[in-house]
Order: C-alpha cells, then sequence, then structure tokens
C-alpha cells in the first residue's frame, strides 16, 4: 500500500494493529449481522462496563468533571438518541445541566460554548462529518472535547481532549444496536465519575446496577418468539407510534427510529404528554401504540395515554418491568422486563424495540442489514 498526499508525492504512514478478531466479522450462527449484534449486547455491556469502570481518568479530565458548569453534548441518529438519555441520568445523578442537540444544528447557530466546560460528542464510528465538524467548532470556542466512540483510532479522537471507548465490539448493521446500549453504559460511567470526583459520593451501589445489567439482557434475550408473534401481527400497518415520559421518551426516540430504518414504516417517538397537541389526530382503529412505561414516579401519568389513544381505537403494546402497569387489562400486549432500577431500564427496555423493528422488517421481506438508502457511516455533510 502506498500513501501519496495532494501532489503525488509519496509518503509513509505508520499501521496500527487493530483489535478486531475474524469472528466479529462474519454472522456466525445468526442470519443477519444485526441479530448477531442484539445477541451480543449482554457481552457489549460486560466489556464497557468493566472497561470504564476501571479506568483511571487523566487529570485534566477530572478537573474538567469537577468544575464544569454545564454539559453540551452532539451526536446524530442512535448516538444522538443516546444522549437525550443521558441528559435525564446525568442531570438526576449530578444536577449539572446537560444541552443536547443534533451535530448538523449545532455549528450553524452560532452557539455559545463556555470555555473550560465539558464538551462531549458521541459517534459509534468516530467518522460522521456532521460531528467532526462540531467537535472542532466547540474546541475553537475553548470547550474541553471528551469523545464516547465505539472505534478507538477513529478520526474524530484527533480532535478529542479525552476519549471514552465503548466496548461493543465492531458493528457491521447499518442500524445500530449494541453501541447505543454501550453508549449508554459510558454516560451512566460518566455520571458516576461526576458523583465520585466533584461530590465524593460512594458510586458503589450504582456500580452495581450497572454489572447487573449484562444479565438482565441475557434473560431478556431468551425469550423473543412474543416479539416475533407480534411482528407478524403489525407488519402491514401504516404507522407505529413510541410514546413515554421521560427517561422512557428518550427511548422512545430509539425505537422509532430503528423501526423506520429498516421496517419502512412510517413511525414517531412521541412525549406521552404531548399526544394531544397534534399526534392524537393519527391514531385510528388498528394504529399500534407503544408505550414504554419505566418509570414509577411518572407511570399514573403515562397511562393516562393509554385512555386516549385506547378511545380513538388503537391496539397497544406496553413495555415495562412494574407489575401494576403490565397486569393493566385496557393493554392489548404486554413485554415484561427483568426487574431493573427505574434510572437504568433505558439499556433493557430498548432491547425489545430492537428486536421488534428487526422483526418487523423480516416480516416485511427487508433486509435489516442493509436498509435502503441509508449508510453505516455519513462522511459527508
Ligand atoms: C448513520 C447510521 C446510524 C447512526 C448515525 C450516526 O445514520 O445509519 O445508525 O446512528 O449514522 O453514526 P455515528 O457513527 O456517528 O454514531
Amino acid at each position: 500500500m502506498e500513501f501519496y498526499d495532494d501532489n503525488l508525492n509519496v509518503y509513509t504512514r505508520d499501521f496500527e494493529k487493530v483489535d478486531i478478531d475474524a469472528a466479529s466479522l462474519s454472522k456466525g450462527k445468526f442470519e443477519s449481522y444485526m441479530l448477531k449484534e442484539i445477541f451480543e449486547i449482554p457481552q457489549a455491556l460486560k466489556d464497557t462496563n468493566t472497561t470504564l469502570s476501571e479506568t483511571d481518568l487523566p487529570l485534566d479530565f477530572i478537573e474538567i468533571l469537577k468544575n464544569t458548569p454545564i454539559i453540551n453534548i452532539v451526536a446524530c441518529g442512535t448516538a444522538y438518541n443516546s444522549a437525550m438519555a443521558a441528559r435525564y441520568v446525568i442531570e438526576n445523578l449530578t444536577r449539572i445541566p446537560v444541552n443536547v442537540e443534533i451535530a448538523s444544528e449545532f455549528r450553524y447557530r452560532n452557539p455559545i460554548i463556555l470555555k473550560d466546560s465539558l464538551f462531549i460528542a458521541v459517534s459509534q464510528s468516530g467518522e460522521t462529518a456532521d460531528t467532526i465538524a462540531a467537535v472542532k467548532l466547540a474546541k475553537n470556542l475553548g470547550a474541553y472535547v471528551a469523545v464516547i466512540t465505539n472505534v478507538a483510532s477513529s478520526s474524530i479522537t484527533n480532535f478529542a481532549n479525552y476519549t471514552i471507548h465503548t466496548k461493543a465490539g465492531t458493528e457491521i448493521a447499518v442500524a445500530a444496536t449494541k453501541s447505543y446500549n454501550c453508549q449508554l453504559c459510558a454516560f451512566y460511567n460518566l455520571a458516576l465519575y461526576i458523583l465520585k470526583y466533584r461530590f465524593n459520593k460512594d458510586i458503589k451501589k450504582y456500580q452495581e446496577e450497572l454489572y447487573k445489567l449484562s444479565y438482565s439482557a441475557k434473560k431478556l434475550l431468551k425469550n423473543t418468539e412474543e416479539l416475533i408473534t407480534l411482528a407478524g401481527q403489525y407488519s402491514f400497518n401504516r404507522s407505529v407510534f413510541f410514546l413515554g415520559r421521560g427517561l422512557d421518551y428518550a427511548v422512545a426516540l430509539e425505537g422509532s427510529l430503528k423501526l423506520k430504518e429498516i421496517s419502512y414504516i412510517h413511525s414517531e417517538g412521541y412525549a406521552a404528554g404531548e399526544i394531544k397537541h397534534g399526534t392524537l389526530a393519527l391514531i385510528e382503529k388498528g394504529t399500534l401504540v407503544v408505550l414504554l412505561v419505566t418509570q414509577k414516579e411518572l407511570a399514573e401519568k403515562t397511562m393516562n395515554a393509554l385512555h386516549e389513544v385506547k378511545a380513538r381505537g388503537a391496539n397497544v403494546l406496553a413495555i415495562t418491568q412494574l407489575n401494576d402497569i403490565a397486569k393493566d387489562s385496557s393493554l392489548n400486549h404486554v413485554i415484561k422486563l427483568p426487574e431493573v432500577d427505574d434510572l437504568f431500564a433505558p439499556v433493557l427496555e430498548v432491547i425489545p424495540l430492537q428486536l421488534f423493528a428487526y422483526y418487523m422488517a423480516r416480516a416485511r421481506g427487508n433486509d435489516p442489514d442493509k436498509p435502503r438508502n441509508l449508510a453505516k457511516s455519513v462522511t459527508v455533510e
């Protein structure tokens, strides 16, 4: 291999051995990469948590964690959805204000960035052009840039002051799955770093919850039958709506994105309390509404949306770990999650949504690994 510069002069580059084994590049016993990658979530969570909880942070990053008055986060696609969930988690645990923005919007609004504030970019590939451009701008404006990426040697890391490496392993299917779960884990760990270094808090109980997620994900993946049946039933629906409040709203965005990416069914992720301001007009007899109800304190309010959509003829699938909710007789279908603390529920509740999108795509005869018009990594504006 030879490299040439703009004037066609040969130049040399350093070679770096990357940590990818052959098994991660094959489908193994699975019919598609996407399904394989969903089933790799338990291992990916374990690897990410172990690495991030045992990492020694550099002093300059610790200083920023101790002092930053605000955290700005940018990303695209699924990575953006993970940041939407992170906002609830970080603000809830640390009370530091968090802004989340789509990377392609950030740099065109003349953003205000405080010098020495923490700026985080999330990118599975580390190659998304808009996210890299946002990072460059934030750095020029004086921010300390931390990058959450799944590819340790990716372009974005060249512009970062600090890189948080998720250990999802190679992700080949265009629709991101295990990388999302790991991005969430990275954000939980980040919130715990802040609790530890800035507030001197004991983070053990949270770490235990984080460690449990891998086992719970494994348990959840044991039963996929129900989702296959549901996909068969709803695969020719015109629209599917995903509703939730708080953290569940953030996960609704990802459930909806997954479904539209690979099944090509129109879908919206919506805040449950907001539907009466427009979306309710789209609900008709037989419309599927997926109601995400994992946040105990918000559950009663979220269930108001159930009655609103049922009254317009919708069929409702609830995803919850809460026993009382699961027993509600007005629900058409329920997927019960393993016991999980509310704050950590997104990591698990997204799994049935990823599988549902996958089986919907299959039921419609689509190739879930290569959705039309989409690319794994968007390296142009
Ligand atoms: C593309 C992919 C998505 C991904 C997004 C951001 O649109 O199809 O799955 O979420 O890019 O990619 P990144 O690598 O920056 O996370």
